[in-house]
């Protein structure tokens, strides 16, 4: 992007040990080049037929994540909200272009968090009436193939109590400071303290703080005099709302998987490139107002208002994604994470016991001295997937523990999925103290979310 300098050279001056810091590698996805290819075939995004656009009935579950939402409306997973790790991988890769084995990390670390492991089923909302419960055969019977997974659903078995969905993975997969979503406590609870996590969803109710949140997205763009193909407008987004979640949320956190790629790259990386139109003229993409709105569930309302209707969201009619040759990695995932970090976008910590009380976590504590907050400064992508992976891999003994009842079937799906970080070839964690270092934080002690 022609205008990405004037934001990054500019921030360069108010961080420390800059010296090392290569612009040109963190835009990388973003820069313009005359050489991006455009195939309409590939890149068109079927919205017609089965694929049209149908708002969620009042039994289909729709949850926080703006592009699941979208794919159940328009049945590229279940229209009930309820689907499966294939189905879902095989989704965001077609539809959205991620790598194969970053849609199976994602949608894998979806399963583990919000789903039942066993049958590889999670809803992307609420789960009210998951498992037993639910009538046989609803998983993809608007797509014409029931899941035959369905029919044995019985959670009992194997975990403490029902899967919770999406909507109740606040700390492991959903995490505060989103730029769309207020944070969960302040949703939720207000200021008193909640009993568990989880934010329910009300299908279509019209949600007037959401739609600030929204356009506070293209005022950004707006104010920086840049579209919203670029990342340094979602980038700035996030930074407005993780400050506004240090001041008014006690118990906001930031965690490296919930916080920094789920609450972090997934609002800047994913948004830019991957809900921006794709066309002939425009093969890097364009993004207006009325793309935002229709991935965001916004609608008029009245002759001159809008109003956000919760579970409608929609993809662009005509829409085209990235073309395959520009396929996001796991890489690109860990490069955005990275300069997050480096750029003081987010931080590991949270609030200790109140509103600005923001501390960072002690890497001593956490990972016996392996990694230090120094680790950290520069564009480090490697670096940081290392350190994801080791935390995901501590981090989920104790996880696991409250979620599941016995741990063979989820800690094998875990190493499974955790395969996409073998390319970067990281040495094996010592002792790490995973939970010790989160506890004080009063985020993890509401929500349990260690991830
Ligand atoms: C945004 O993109 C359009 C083309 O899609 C271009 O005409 C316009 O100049 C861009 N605006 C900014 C601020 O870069
Ligand atoms: C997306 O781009 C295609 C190709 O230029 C165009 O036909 C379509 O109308 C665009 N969709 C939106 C919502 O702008
Ligand atoms: C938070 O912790 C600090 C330091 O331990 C303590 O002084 C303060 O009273 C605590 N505040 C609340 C609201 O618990």
């Amino acid at each position: 992007m022609k205008n990405y300098k004037t934001i990054t050279v500019p921030l360069l001056f108010l961080l420390p040990l800059t010296t090392a810091f290569p612009a040109f590698q963190i835009n990388h996805r973003q820069e313009s080049s005359p050489s991006t290819p455009f195939d309409h075939e590939l890149q068109h995004i079927d919205t017609s037929s089965q694929h049209q656009f149908k708002p969620p009935r009042s039994t289909d579950h729709r949850g926080p994540c703006p592009a699941l939402n979208a794919l159940a409306n328009h049945g590229y997973i279940s229209r009930t909200g309820r689907t499966n790790m294939e189905e879902a991988s095989k989704a965001v890769n077609s539809v959205f272009g991620l790598s194969v084995s970053l849609s199976k990390f994602l949608t894998g670390m979806a399963l583990l968090a919000a789903g039942d492991p066993w049958s590889k089923v999670f809803s992307i909302g609420d789960s009210h009436e998951f498992a037993l419960q639910e009538p046989r055969g609803n998983i993809g019977d608007d797509l014409g193939k029931p899941d035959p997974s369905d029919t044995h659903i019985d959670w009992r078995p194997h975990m403490h109590k029902p899967p919770g969905g999406l909507s109740r993975t606040q700390g492991t997969f959903d995490s505060d400071s989103s730029i769309s979503r207020p944070d969960a406590f302040l949703a939720d609870y207000g200021a008193a303290p909640p009993a568990a996590g989880g934010q329910e969803l009300e299908l279509d109710v019209a949600d007037t703080p959401l739609m600030s949140h929204i356009d506070k997205i293209h005022e950004i763009a707006a104010e920086m005099n840049m579209n919203m193909t670029n990342i340094g407008v979602w980038r700035e987004a996030k930074r407005r709302r993780v400050e506004a979640s240090k001041r008014e949320n006690p118990i906001f956190l930031t965690t490296p998987f919930a916080g920094i790629v789920a609450g972090g790259v997934m609002n800047t990386l994913f948004p830019s490139l991957l809900f921006a139109n794709h066309s002939k003229e425009q093969p890097d993409g364009t993004f207006d107002l009325n793309i935002l709105y229709d991935w965001y569930g916004v609608y008029p309302k009245g002759p001159s208002g809008w109003e956000v209707r919760k579970g409608w969201e929609r993809i662009p009619a005509g829409f085209n994604r990235i073309h395959p040759s520009k396929e996001i990695t796991m890489m690109d995932v860990m490069s955005e994470a990275s300069t997050l970090i480096f750029e003081l976008v987010l931080s590991l910590g949270g609030n200790v016991n109140a509103t600005d009380t923001y501390e960072k976590v002690d890497f001593n504590v956490l990972t016996g001295g392996q990694y230090q907050s120094y680790h950290f400064r520069g564009w480090r992508p490697k670096v940081f997937g290392c350190f994801l992976r080791s935390h995901l891999l501590q981090g989920s003994i104790g996880a696991f523990e409250k979620l599941f009842k016995v741990v063979g079937v989820p800690t094998g799906l875990l190493i499974e999925v955790l395969e996409v970080f073998d390319e970067m070839k990281c040495a094996e964690a010592g002792r790490w103290s995973v939970l010790e270092a989160w506890e004080r934080f009063g985020g993890l002690r509401i929500w349990k979310g260690i991830f």
